[in-house]
């Protein structure tokens, strides 16, 4: 099938790679040109594991092609994708100026019919508005539709490949066919509901997810409170397979490009239609919460002040696997730390790129151990595999502080404080 990619963004350019890998002809459109011109050359604007290796196949075989005109990617297309950006607005809301803009534009170069496809995260009911759109100027028939990604940064090709289901959103027959028949190679159950179901469908599971997290989060201060252990409780809670075990890891709370986001807009949206959905301000709050109580263990961890100390911070991107900043806890605990007067010090494998362009009068260093020597204390902020293995007896002769603050629980209490340090997860047993 010829396919059109608007948007070569996160969403965007893992889809055109996989549609192209199943041997579609696909052009992915931007419009920013020098990103166009860096993705002809192979040169990928983030960090996702798999995702260079297929392009570049995609690109070899002549199946995926990059452009800034829509003239040239709309000419054949059959079906078009709008992987546009929605970022939040500071109220919460969400731009949807993006997404119409380039409904105007794929109408404008339309040249037979087509299914449009919603990709972008967009709240119910914007398909009335892109539709207005599309009809004020085409004459030609076209059928709306969407299909809500679920990619988990990270693993996103993994997710693209085997996703938990394929959820299509349409109106029309002649679209679910076209759809259906674009996805057939890709296994997983087919959800078929309409527009603004597919729509909620994306929000509802984003929310809930998050919902968890700060449920645990809170189950967490409690733990912390009383003695018991909230991995052993997460993992009690876990067994039971109407709870299930995934999304119960108690932490710094949520960040990236769609928990906090999709959480504000549900709100937002709620309340343009009369409801105040009051469930999901706790949960949000929840997660601004936790990143108080990470940085106050640290200042307690430090015998009351971090003023002049130099804090060794091990992670920046927002989860493990990704350079992605958007809403990286780090980025708030670095702000507080260095208001109190603190000297960061920070270590990420692939992130401080992007991190220098966020934040200020931060040291970066070439390893683990640059940064942790004569610190303080460790804050474990990022749960990359190469913080798990490192060399503990190592780090107690570099620190000049033997405090390790253990955002993600990913260090073994026991072993940390037979080796001397003070130790602190989150909600575990403080002996
Ligand atoms: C999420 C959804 O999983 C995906 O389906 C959707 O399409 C986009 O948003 P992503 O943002 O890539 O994906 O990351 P995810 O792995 O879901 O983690 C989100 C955040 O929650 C991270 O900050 C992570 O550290 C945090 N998290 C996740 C926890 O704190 N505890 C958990 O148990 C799981």
């Amino acid at each position: 099938m010829n396919i059109t990619i608007v948007g070569t963004g996160y969403v965007g350019l893992v889809t055109a790679a996989v549609f192209a890998s199943f041997k579609n002809k696909v052009w992915a459109l931007d419009i920013n040109e020098k990103q166009i011109e860096n993705l002809k050359s192979g040169k990928i604007p983030f960090y996702e594991p798999g995702l260079k290796e297929l392009v570049l196949n995609a690109i070899e075989k002549g199946n995926l092609q990059f452009t800034s005109s829509y003239e040239q990617a709309m000419a054949e297309t059959e079906i078009v994708f709008i992987c546009v950006g929605t970022p939040p607005k500071d109220n919460g809301d969400y731009d949807l100026s993006y997404v119409y803009k380039s409904s105007e534009l794929i109408a404008q170069y339309l040249n037979q019919y087509a299914v449009i496809v919603i990709k972008s995260t967009v709240p119910p009911g914007t398909n009335d508005e892109i539709t207005k759109i599309i009809k004020s100027k085409t004459k030609i028939d076209f059928d709306l539709a969407s299909c809500p990604e679920f990619l988990r940064e990270g693993a996103a090709i993994e997710d693209s490949f085997h996703p938990s289901r394929i959820v299509i959103g349409t109106e029309s027959s002649k679209a679910k066919r076209k759809l259906l028949e674009l996805h057939k190679q890709i296994p997983g159950p087919r959800l078929l509901c309409n527009v603004k179901s597919a729509q909620l469908i994306k929000y509802a599971a984003n929310a809930f997810l998050a919902a968890k997290i700060s449920y645990i989060n809170s189950i967490a201060q409690i733990c912390e409170k009383i003695g018991a252990d909230i991995e052993k409780v997460s993992r009690g809670l876990g067994l039971d397979p109407r709870i299930g075990d995934k999304f119960l890891k108690a932490g710094l709370g949520y960040g990236g490009s769609c928990f906090p986001k999709d959480t504000w807009a549900l709100i937002s949206f709620a309340k343009r239609l009369g409801y105040n959905f009051n469930f999901l301000k706790q949960v949000d709050e929840i997660n601004k919460q936790q990143v108080d109580y990470f940085v106050n263990k640290v200042v307690r961890l430090c015998d009351g002040s971090v003023k002049n100390k130099k804090l060794a911070i091990l992670g920046l991107s927002f989860k493990p696997d990704t350079d992605d900043m958007r809403e990286a806890r780090s980025i708030l605990i670095i702000n507080k730390l260095q208001k109190m007067g603190a000297k960061i010090f920070s270590y990420d494998p692939v992130a401080m790129t992007r991190a220098k362009t966020i934040l200020k009068d931060v040291n970066y260093g070439d390893n683990p151990y640059d940064v942790l020597d004569k610190s303080e204390a460790l804050l474990l902020i990022t749960e990359w595999d190469e913080f798990k293995n490192i060399d503990f007896k190592k780090v107690r002769k570099l620190m000049k502080n033997p405090v390790v603050v253990d955002g993600r629980n990913i260090y073994d209490p026991e072993k940390l404080r037979e080796l001397g340090f003070r130790y602190e997860g989150i909600g575990r047993k403080i002996q």
